[in-house]
């Protein structure tokens, strides 16, 4: 194995994740920029990857500038073969790998019925495929040397609560939580953890959706995308093992947690096959049990917390 280069630059401090190594995809600018950032601040050494190679080494350069270990992999994180090659590069240049943090993202917003193949298939293959390989090939390289590791994923509100004109983002959202909530139960008597946020923030993905709210009338900027960093970062740490496989929002000053999807009503036959025409009597007494609109809604008007609404 290669000497470590990075680590003759590391200055150590007393940090969450002191001598630890964690890869954030898609860390070149963003939510993932912060994340990288603060596990750096934290003490680990950081694998920044990225497809724009400019933009991850303006990352590492500030990482280092601020007495920091990091280093650019440039890659796109839905190839097996980047995303083998990421996990590698953690290895070779720090000598481990303890987190994994999947971040990478686009957008193609578009309403189903306008919706061409190709933003679907781009959409779906960047999230879900760009969650799959990466988190493959770690999970396989701690199984491998029996090391605990924490993957953090990053799902959407879009996906679980459903946001209009997003049903490419939406579904793959909706399936990285999934994703998240198996892959935790798969690995958890491997002592890798699991889990998925759903963040919200300014950045070029969200621009000119959430202003600049939050820095008129007070200190704290609460759409910085860096504010998502801290909770990352902590279920980045072996302080967050006990954690696995949960959805978490992460917004501003704010870390909420979601219960998965739950069954909250049933309808039953008496033991016998149903009838399709009886449907139209029965059904409502799933509608009625739980308060549930029968009628297409609008998922985002639950959140707790959005750009219009700070506070609960
Ligand atoms: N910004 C929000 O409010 C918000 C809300 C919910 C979820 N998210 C999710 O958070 C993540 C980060 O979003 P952001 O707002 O920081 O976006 P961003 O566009 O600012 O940054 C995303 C980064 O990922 C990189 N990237 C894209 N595809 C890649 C690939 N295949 N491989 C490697 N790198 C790639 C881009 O070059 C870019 O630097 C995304 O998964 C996004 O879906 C963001």
């Amino acid at each position: 194995m290669r000497q470590p280069v990075s680590q003759a630059r590391y200055i150590p401090r007393m940090g969450l994740l002191d001598g630890k190594v964690a890869i954030v995809t898609g860390a070149g600018r963003g939510i993932g920029r912060g994340e990288a950032l603060e596990l750096a601040a934290q003490g680990a050494g950081v694998v920044v990857g990225e497809v724009d190679a400019d933009a991850g080494q303006a990352v590492v350069d500030e990482i280092t500038a601020a007495g920091g270990a990091a280093v650019v992999q440039v890659g796109d994180c839905a190839e097996v073969e980047a995303a083998e090659a990421i996990v590698a590069r953690a290895v070779d240049e720090f000598g481990r790998l303890d987190a994994l943090v999947n971040n990478a993202g686009i957008l193609r917003d578009r309403t189903l019925a306008k919706m061409t193949p190709e933003e679907w298939d781009a959409v779906i293959r960047v999230h879900l495929r760009g969650h799959y390989a990466p988190t493959h090939a770690a999970v396989n390289h701690w199984r491998a040397a029996g090391q605990p590791g924490h993957v953090v994923c990053t799902a959407s509100t879009s996906g679980v609560l459903g946001n209009f004109g997003q049903a490419n983002y939406g579904a793959a959202k909706a399936g990285i939580a999934a994703f998240a909530q198996i892959v935790a139960q798969e690995n958890w008597k491997h002592g890798i953890t699991v889990n998925a946020i759903c963040p919200a923030a300014r950045t070029r993905m969200t621009e000119g959706a959430y202003g600049s709210i939050g820095s008129a009338d007070d200190d704290f900027d609460f759409w910085h995308p860096d504010n998502v960093a801290p909770f990352v970062t902590f279920l980045c740490s072996d302080a967050a093992a006990h954690i696995s496989g949960k959805v978490f929002g992460v917004q501003g000053d704010t870390v909420e947690l979601y219960r998965p999807w739950t069954s909250e009503a049933v309808i039953e036959n008496g033991g016998n096959r149903w009838d399709p025409a009886v449907f139209a009597d029965r059904v409502g007494n799933l509608f009625e049990e739980t308060g549930i609109n029968p009628a297409a809604e609008n998922g985002m008007a639950r959140l707790r917390y959005s750009m219009t609404n700070r506070t609960p």
